[in-house]
C-alpha cells in the first residue's frame, strides 16, 4: 500500500504522518507532499522511526512524485478557522487548493481512495466528486469527506456523561461536518435512558459546536490539529484494511449515495477493495434526532450545490 499525504507539514498534516508512519501495514509506502519547502525534512525527522513503512517527502514542483502509483490520498491541506469564522468560510480559500490537488490525483493515481478532511468537508467532497467526473475518473466508492472526528468527539462526551471506559461506547454521527448538520444518535448508546432530554439536547449541541470549542481555546491558533489526525488517520488506516481485503471494517465519513435525504451524507460504511462497498442503514432513530436530520436536509443541499457550482466555475476557468 502507498499512501500519500497532501498538506503533510501542517499542524494537521505531520501528527497524521506520524500516526500512519507508526500504525501502516509492514511493507507500506507513505509519501508526504507539501507547498512548505521543509515536507522533505519532516520526511526525514519521521524516517529514523524504526518501523518498516518507507517513507519520501516532497515538495514545489514534486506533486506528481509524491501522488506516483498511491493506494489512498489523505487530504488535510488548506487554512484552518480563526475565532467568529464558520467552516464554510474556509470555502473560498481551500476550494481552489482542493480542485487543483483531486485533478491531480485524477491524473497521476486515478483509482486512489481520497479522504478530504479540508473544510468545509460538506461541500469540498462534491466539488472534488466533479472535478473527478471532468476528468472522467469518478467512482463514488473511492472518495470520503472524513467526519470520524464527530464519532471520536461523541464518544468521549458520552462515556463521561454515563461514567463508563471510552472503550465501551460506539455513538453513530450521521448528516455532515458541520454545526447542525453534525447528528449524533444518542438514542443508539447503550445506557441513552438514563439521560434526560434536556441533557441529550446540551450533549448534541457541544457535539455540533465542537470543532468552535477547540477554534476557541486555541484563541487565534487554528483548529483541531491532534484530534483531527487521530481521526484522520483512524480513518485512513481503516481504508488501508477494506483494500487489503480485511472483512468487516467499518466506519462513519461523508459519501455520496446510501441515503434517500441527501446526495451526500455522513453514514457508516463497510470498506472493501474497492473503496466502501455498502452503507449500513441507520435504522430507527429518536423523534429529537428525526427532526434534526429534516432540518440538516436543507443545508446539506446548500453546501452541495456550493461545491457543485465552484468546480463548475472552476473548470471553465482552468481547462
Ligand atoms: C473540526 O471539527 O475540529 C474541524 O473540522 C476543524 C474546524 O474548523 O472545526
Amino acid at each position: 500500500m502507498k499512501v500519500a499525504v497532501l498538506g503533510a507539514a501542517g499542524g494537521i498534516g505531520q501528527p497524521l504522518s506520524m500516526i500512519l508512519k507508526n500504525n501502516l501495514p509492514a511493507g507500506s509506502k507513505l509519501s508526504l507532499y507539501d507547498v512548505a519547502p521543509f515536507t522533505p525534512g519532516v520526511a526525514c525527522d519521521l524516517s529514523h522511526i524504526p518501523t518498516d513503512v518507507e517513507i519520501d517527502g516532497y515538495t514545489g514542483d514534486d506533486l506528481t512524485k509524491a501522488l506516483e502509483g498511491a493506494d489512498v490520498v489523505v487530504i488535510p491541506a488548506g487554512v484552518a478557522r480563526k475565532p467568529g469564522m464558520t467552516r464554510d468560510d474556509l470555502f473560498n480559500i481551500n476550494a481552489g487548493i482542493i480542485a487543483n490537488l483531486v485533478r491531480n490525483i485524477a491524473k497521476t493515481c486515478p483509482k486512489a481512495c481520497i479522504c478530504i478532511i479540508t473544510n468545509p468537508v460538506n461541500s469540498t467532497v462534491p466539488l472534488a466528486a466533479e472535478v473527478l467526473k471532468a476528468e472522467g475518473v469518478y467512482d463514488k466508492h473511492r472518495l470520503f469527506g472524513v467526519s470520524v472526528l464527530d464519532v471520536l468527539r461523541s464518544e468521549t462526551f458520552l462515556a463521561k456523561e454515563l461514567g463508563i471506559s471510552n472503550q465501551r461506547i460506539l455513538v453513530p454521527v450521521i448528516g455532515g461536518h458541520s454545526g447542525t448538520t453534525i447528528i449524533p444518535l444518542i438514542s443508539k448508546v447503550i445506557g441513552h435512558e438514563q439521560i434526560s432530554a434536556e441533557r441529550i439536547e446540551a450533549l448534541t449541541s457541544r457535539i455540533q459546536n465542537a470543532g468552535t470549542e477547540v477554534v476557541e481555546a486555541k484563541a487565534g491558533a487554528g483548529s483541531a490539529t491532534l484530534s483531527m489526525a487521530t481521526a484522520g488517520a483512524r480513518f485512513a488506516l481503516k481504508v488501508v484494511k477494506g483494500l487489503m481485503g480485511e472483512p468487516g471494517v467499518n466506519e462513519y465519513c461523508y459519501v455520496e449515495g446510501g441515503n434517500k435525504n441527501s446526495p451526500f451524507f455522513a453514514q457508516d460504511v463497510i470498506f472493501g477493495k474497492g473503496g466502501w462497498e455498502t452503507v449500513v442503514d441507520y435504522g430507527c432513530v429518536s423523534e429529537f434526532e428525526q427532526k434534526l436530520i429534516d432540518e440538516a436536509v436543507p443545508q446539506l443541499e446548500k453546501n452541495i450545490e456550493k461545491g457543485v457550482n465552484f468546480a463548475k466555475d472552476w473548470l471553465e476557468k482552468n481547462k
